[in-house]
């Protein structure tokens, strides 16, 4: 089976991650400084802090925000669930805002109508703490006219940047636009820590906050003998997840450029059947965490078929990513329904991945291509 990713690991994390455990200092080390040093100097931002995933740091960037029960975070509809769970965990309210249709990123327009809707009334505009826009599969949202469009309406930006380590804009990198970036090290990001994340921010008051939250509400420059400032977490990263982290990030351009490579080669021999996502505006640079594309609206509702055609030939394909406000709990709970978000209804339903990982050879490229082929012919005979 070609899966859809496979981790670049290699001799040199195998060699950091046994010397650390030979070490016997299993957390709190130099190690997860090195790779906070790490993840800094690539964002081009002053701080990094490690934390167990992408949905600790999630929840931990609004936390410092002062989210808090009641109030109001504005997110994208098109994500992995944790981007709005971490809201209602908050004991705060998601509201939805529609994508933009060629990269199912949140979409300026819809964010402006929705700020403005919500700062008419002033019970919702003082519950309104934060916008949370995700860089889906690793291509950067319009973060110049999101950042204006938050600026004017005085709401702080927390970017997921969960897929987006190395996406750029000119030289400004994702994560390096709003109040905080989080992002993740989960396998099928680019480079990976097994579990991961991290929150990224120029903020020192932020960083101090995040590296107490992280740590019990230890705070690290309290003057005195008990450092228990606030209630909070053990978030904190292994050692030896930090020196994998360390040697990852040591490969992230190669594995960032190899990545690029394959999906231009995709965009080459599939562009004939299926539809690219998004073409990248000049100066953007993707960071491809997902290769997806869109299945003409015709064959869309075969897609389950379609991804079982395609694992019978031996290639690992899955859906996008979800549909928030359709999930079962948002749905249940707020009432959403199909034509609320109907750019959102669009993409989602026909958005397919398909295999990328840096590894993956011209023959194993050269089978999906074939297969993909084969499987969108059938479908739109059936279709006919
Ligand atoms: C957009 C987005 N945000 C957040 C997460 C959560 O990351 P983690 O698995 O590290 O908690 C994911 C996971 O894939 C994601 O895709």
């Amino acid at each position: 089976m070609i899966r859809l990713t496979r981790p670049s690991i290699e001799a040199d994390d195998l060699e950091a991650v046994r010397a650390v455990l030979l070490s016997g200092q299993l957390v709190q080390g130099p190690a997860v400084i090195a790779f906070e040093n790490a993840i800094a100097k690539a964002v081009d931002v002053a701080h990094a802090v490690v934390v167990t995933n992408c949905t600790a740091a999630l929840q931990m960037a609004l936390l410092a925000l002062d989210v808090r029960a009641g109030d109001i975070v504005v997110v994208t509809a098109y994500s992995w669930p944790t981007t709005a769970n971490v809201i209602e965990l908050c004991g705060a309210q998601p509201v939805f805002v529609d994508v933009d249709p060629a990269t199912g990123n949140m979409s300026p327009t819809a964010l402006e109508a929705t700020l403005s809707r919500l700062s008419q009334t002033p019970s919702t505009a003082q519950r309104l703490k934060a916008i949370v826009p995700v860089h889906t599969f690793g291509q950067l949202c319009d973060m110049s006219a999101l950042i204006e469009i938050a600026t004017r309406f005085g709401v702080p930006v927390v970017e997921d940047a969960a897929c987006a380590l190395g996406a750029k804009h000119g030289s400004r990198s994702a994560g390096a636009w709003g109040v905080m970036g989080c992002f993740s090290f989960h396998p099928r990001k680019a480079v990976t820590t097994g579990e991961g994340g991290a929150i990224v921010t120029n903020d020192p008051a932020l960083a101090r906050w995040l590296r107490a939250s992280r740590n019990h509400g230890q705070d690290a420059e309290f003057v005195g003998t008990d450092p228990f400032v606030m209630p909070s977490f053990n978030n904190r990263m292994t050692e030896f997840q930090g020196a994998l982290g360390v040697t990852q990030m040591q490969k992230l351009d190669r594995v960032l450029a190899a990545r690029r490579a394959l999906a231009a080669r995709y965009d080459a021999t599939l562009s004939s059947v299926l539809q690219r996502t998004a073409s990248a505006s000049v100066g953007e640079q993707h960071v491809y965490q997902s290769y997806v594309v869109l299945l003409p609206t015709e064959i869309a509702l075969q897609r389950v078929d379609l991804i079982r055609t395609l694992r019978e030939s031996g290639v690992e394909a899955q859906i996008g990513t979800w549909h928030m406000p359709l999930i079962t709990y948002y749905r249940t709970r707020y009432g959403f329904r199909v034509g609320d978000f109907p750019a959102c209804d669009l993409f989602a339903a026909r958005a397919l991945t398909l295999p990328l990982y840096e590894g993956m050879t011209n023959d194993e490229q050269d089978q999906v291509v074939s297969a993909v082929h084969a499987a969108v012919g059938v479908a739109t005979t059936v279709a006919r």
